[in-house]
């Protein structure tokens, strides 16, 4: 097993539910690789056991370790991990993670490895797949900030900025901005005009409302050509470091309302800590199905929720695309803003 790309409340969980089954159910010998791909590039691992997953089914975090390393990135990658696979005579590999674990397990199956995958990832963006766990802890998080930041704004006659995650998907944005009753929630999916978030604000001034929360996912951008954006660094698989949009958010919409305007960025409080029920509960049917899986041979494929039940979905499907939030659906909530 191997946990890779950004870490999820609920992996624990994954990994305690592979090892219940796997060494009660079917008598497995289970080793769990360190920090995502780099353990089979490198053959870093841990034998697991009933003994040494005990009590990690609350724990955040990933007691495995997570990298974004990309075995793609190295020429002898591939080599690498097959020579792993060899070395201990692994039948399969388990790979819990997102759009980047999963593609390069993907990759791998079809270079003849016998790989399953485990959705993962707070930002809810995997297809194939109705909800990842993750998703449901990382809600709660950046509700709650949503709520502590409402009662503040309102003392101070402020307005207060919320950045939250969300690379190319604003589903942590919409839900925590809706169960947050935010007055504006600005997603990737859907380029922002400054002006129409500035009228807004002003509009809820007229009305008497002093204060504002905008949630912001940290991939959202402007329209073209109305507010310059600051970009960091890539990652291995060459994704965008972000971070930056709230602050960017702050001073123009002050600078333009004339309006006091702070900033929180709630960063990776949302990925940290212990997974909500659903989450664990989600996570650990995810495992169940996935060590099946391994048993009956199906190899290439990922486990997936689909409606109430757990299903095999082709691990290609998986990350064919990243799932968006629909623009219609986004449109929908407008008559909330404001
Ligand atoms: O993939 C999940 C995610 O939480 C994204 O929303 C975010 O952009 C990224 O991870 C941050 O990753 P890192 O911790 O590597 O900066």
């Amino acid at each position: 097993m191997l946990t890779g790309g950004g870490d999820c409340p609920g992996l624990n969980a994954v990994i305690r539910a592979v090892v219940r089954k796997g060494v009660d159910a079917y008598g497995d010998e289970l080793i769990g690789f360190r920090d995502g791909w780099r353990g089979p590039l490198e053959d870093v691992y841990e034998e697991l056991t009933i003994e040494s997953t005990r009590g990690i089914l609350p724990r955040g975090g990933t007691i495995l370790g997570s990298s974004r390393t990309n075995i793609f990135k190295r020429p002898d990658g591939v080599d690498a991990v097959r020579a792993t696979f060899e070395r201990h005579a692994l039948d399969g590999l388990i790979a819990i993670g997102g759009e980047d674990t999963l593609g390069a397990a993907s990759r791998l199956s079809s270079e003849g490895l016998n790989v399953i995958g485990v959705p993962k990832t707070i930002d809810n963006d995997l297809g194939a797949t109705d909800v990842t766990f993750g998703f449901d802890t990382a809600l709660h998080v950046a509700t709650e900030a949503i709520d502590r930041l409402h009662t503040t704004a309102e003392s101070h006659h402020r307005n207060l900025v919320v950045e939250v995650m969300g690379r190319s998907a604003g589903w942590i944005a919409l839900h925590s901005g809706l169960a947050g009753g935010a007055d504006v929630i600005l997603i990737p999916e859907m380029p922002f005009d400054i002006d129409e978030v500035c009228r807004l604000i002003n509009r809820r001034h007229a009305r008497g409302r002093y204060f504002a929360i905008i949630v912001v996912a940290e991939g959202a951008t402007p329209k073209e050509g109305t507010m310059t954006v600051a970009t960091g660094g890539v990652d291995e698989f060459g994704h965008p470091r972000l971070g930056g949009i709230g602050q960017q958010l702050e001073r123009e919409i002050e600078s333009r309302t004339g309006f006091e305007t702070r900033t929180t960025v709630l960063g990776h409080t949302q990925r940290g800590g212990t997974p909500t029920a659903f989450d664990r509960v989600l996570a650990t049917r995810l495992g169940l199905a996935a060590i099946d899986a391994a048993h009956e041979g199906q190899w290439g494929m990922m486990t997936a929720l689909h409606a109430t039940e757990i299903k095999l979905v082709a691990l290609g499907d998986a990350v064919a695309e990243v799932r968006r939030v629909p623009v219609e659906e986004y449109e929908r909530y407008g008559v909330l803003f404001g």
